[in-house]
């Protein structure tokens, strides 16, 4: 095991909030129908001031002020992003110059709502054995900007808002095993794009296989959650709380039917923050840590899935 230690954890979310009875006033849907399938009851949704890079600056500063430590003893800033402001800078950049993290390199990694996993995996790499000791690894989302109001199919599923972990590779925290897995074959199921001069405007808008993405997420959380535990040399049951990727609270039920563990193990927190990509599991995780749940010396296993497609799971003494 390699030391590896979330210092501090939070979340930031935008002030609006918008219910489902909000979303059935301007399209066919109703707030049984969403809470049935999904278990979201609400979602926060940006302001025009209110972007990726804003969101991730704001939980970067409350990292640092959590952690005790100043913006230039940061090595590495990665962000987790589908929904950047910009293609360049990326995000991280542009919380490096507001922070004034100038010894930091920064640089967004893309992977959809497996995006924060795969981020905690490559910082642990980037940290190990290094004589640098410490990184943010964020993830934001404003994902209300690439969807299309008036798909119903998608448009009731996400929410906007950023989170992230302080890290070190030194204190009492260990980094015990991952399982990451790409299956690029399978990205048509799940895409979003800017547009291009003289593209359909439809084509900017995020587009997903419901099903696909559905069956896909049952069958390979389960293998890579399964994996990663084993890699870590532990039982399902020695783990004591299973972080998901926040998409459907009946993929988290279905998950821990799969594998045989008690709900309670699998917090939630996506009836009131919706789907919301690479933020969704450093906004769980701040929140139960924040709350108690997640205690010192407890075995945590994070799990992202989505868009690429991209699966991963890391596995972590908090
Ligand atoms: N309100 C009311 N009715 C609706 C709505 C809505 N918002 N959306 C769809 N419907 C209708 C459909 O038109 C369909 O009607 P029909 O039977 O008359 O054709 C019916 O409801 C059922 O639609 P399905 O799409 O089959 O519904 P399903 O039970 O599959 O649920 C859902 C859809 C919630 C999207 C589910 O498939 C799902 O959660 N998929 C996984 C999504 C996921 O995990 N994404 C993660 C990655 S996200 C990322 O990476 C950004």
């Amino acid at each position: 095991t390699t030391p590896y230690t979330i210092l501090a954890s939070a979340g930031c979310l935008p002030e609006r909030t918008v219910t489902n009875d909000d979303l059935a006033a301007r399209m066919d849907t109703s707030d049984e129908w969403i809470r049935q399938r999904t278990g979201i009851r609400t979602r926060h949704i940006a302001g025009p001031a209110e972007t990726t890079s804003t969101l991730c600056t704001t939980v970067a500063q409350q990292l640092l002020a959590q952690a005790g430590i100043s913006a230039d003893q940061l090595s590495y800033i990665l962000v987790a992003t589908m929904s950047p402001d910009y293609a360049t800078p990326a995000t991280a950049a542009q919380v490096q110059g507001r922070i004034g993290a100038r010894h930091a390199v920064a640089f967004d990694l893309s992977a959809a709502c497996s995006g924060f996993v795969y981020s905690l995996h490559v910082m642990q790499r980037l940290l190990a054995g290094s004589e640098k000791r410490y990184g943010l690894v964020l993830g934001g989302e404003v994902l209300s900007r690439l969807v299309d109001w008036h798909d119903r199919s998608t448009a009731v599923l996400f929410g906007d808002g950023a989170g992230g972990v302080l890290v070190s590779n030194r204190g009492p925290g260990a980094y015990l095993g991952a399982d990451l897995r790409t299956l690029g074959d399978q990205g048509d199921a799940l895409t979003a794009r800017q547009l291009a001069a003289g593209d359909d405007p439809q084509a900017a808008y995020l587009h997903m296989n419901g099903r696909r993405v559905y069956s896909f997420a049952v069958r390979e959380v389960p293998r890579s959650l399964t994996q990663a535990v084993a890699n870590a040399g532990l039982t399902l049951a020695q783990v004591d709380h299973f972080c998901l990727h926040q998409a459907n609270a009946r993929i988290v039920a279905q998950v821990a039917k799969d594998l045989d563990q008690p709900a309670s193990k699998f917090p939630l927190n996506i009836a009131q923050v919706g789907n919301t990509a690479a933020a969704s599991e450093p906004l769980l995780l701040a929140e139960n840590i924040a709350n108690g749940t997640i205690q010192r010396g407890d075995v945590v296993a994070c799990c992202g899935f989505g868009g690429g497609l991209t699966v991963g799971t890391v596995v972590l003494r908090y």
